[in-house]
């Protein structure tokens, strides 16, 4: 990995937010193996504590300071989606989630070399993000772009795009809320895609493979330049009540 440009952590610190003390990344440990993080790194001193209570859930206001709209990227890796976007759309704020510490790193210091006030980027597990620490309605879109396929069979249950991770997002977004999903691996984007057609809570916007385009994403750009079809699709938060969609890892 190339590395970015290192910056001092007071340079940083005005693009991050960093978890209460006492809550892991890899939250209470459904991702884990034994003594082991998600993707293999031994786990972080303190990961064995129980998750911390969150009384209050996180306030956008008081994190941004101004009440613009908020967008979340699950697993934004190095971060070209969230600065494009943050650069572009100043009126929203985007908050990007990394399980991966040095991929964090490089995206919050693209931000900081960029001096985007409307993003900030944190170190954890958006599962446990989004199960303790993010308020229902709370966020006007959530974007889920070429997530880790875990491409063998006993490791797919590391996946982060379960049913019950795309329960916890749809209850994160108002009516109208809308999510985003896009993977260049054909049978992950139909198992999100069919998770979320199951789901009376959205309604599907567009959907489609396509085998040329550009990229908004590092991974995106990596399969662009090998020729691989992208799938992408866009759904909206309905007024239907929130479900759990059968897993289809289960079938
Ligand atoms: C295949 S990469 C894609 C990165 C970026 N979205 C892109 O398209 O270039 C998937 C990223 O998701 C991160 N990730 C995996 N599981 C995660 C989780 N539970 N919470 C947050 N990030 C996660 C990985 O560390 C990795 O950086």
């Amino acid at each position: 990995m190339r590395k970015p440009r290192r910056l001092a952590p007071d340079e940083l610190a005005p693009y991050e937010w960093h978890p209460p003390r006492r809550f892991s990344r890899w939250g209470v440990g459904e991702l884990r193996g034994k003594g082991q993080g998600a993707r293999g790194e031994a786990d972080p001193p303190g990961s064995d504590l129980p998750l911390a209570p969150c009384p209050s859930p996180l306030d956008w206001a008081a994190l941004f300071g101004n009440a613009h709209p908020v967008e979340v990227e699950v697993g934004m890796g190095k971060g070209l989606f969230l600065v494009t976007q943050a650069a572009a759309r100043p009126g929203a704020n985007f908050f990007g989630i990394e399980v991966v510490r040095k991929y964090q790193l490089y995206a919050a210091t693209r931000v900081a070399v960029r001096q985007l006030p409307n993003v900030k980027t944190t170190c954890a597990d958006a599962k446990a993000l989004f199960r303790d620490f993010i308020a229902p309605g709370s966020v006007a879109a959530v974007h889920v772009l070429f997530p880790d396929p875990w491409w063998k069979a006993r490791h797919k249950k590391r996946r982060v795009f379960t049913p019950e991770f795309a329960a916890d997002i749809a209850r994160s977004l108002p009516v109208g809320g809308e999510l985003h999903v896009a993977s260049d691996v054909a049978e992950y984007f139909g198992v999100m895609t069919g998770i979320l057609r199951a789901m009376p809570a959205f309604r599907e916007l567009t959907a489609e493979t396509t085998a040329e385009g550009g990229y908004e994403t590092n991974f995106e750009r990596k399969a662009r330049a090998q020729g691989t079809p992208v799938g992408r699709a866009r759904y909206a938060r309905t007024a239907e009540a929130v479900t759990v969609a059968p897993d289809p890892a289960a079938g």
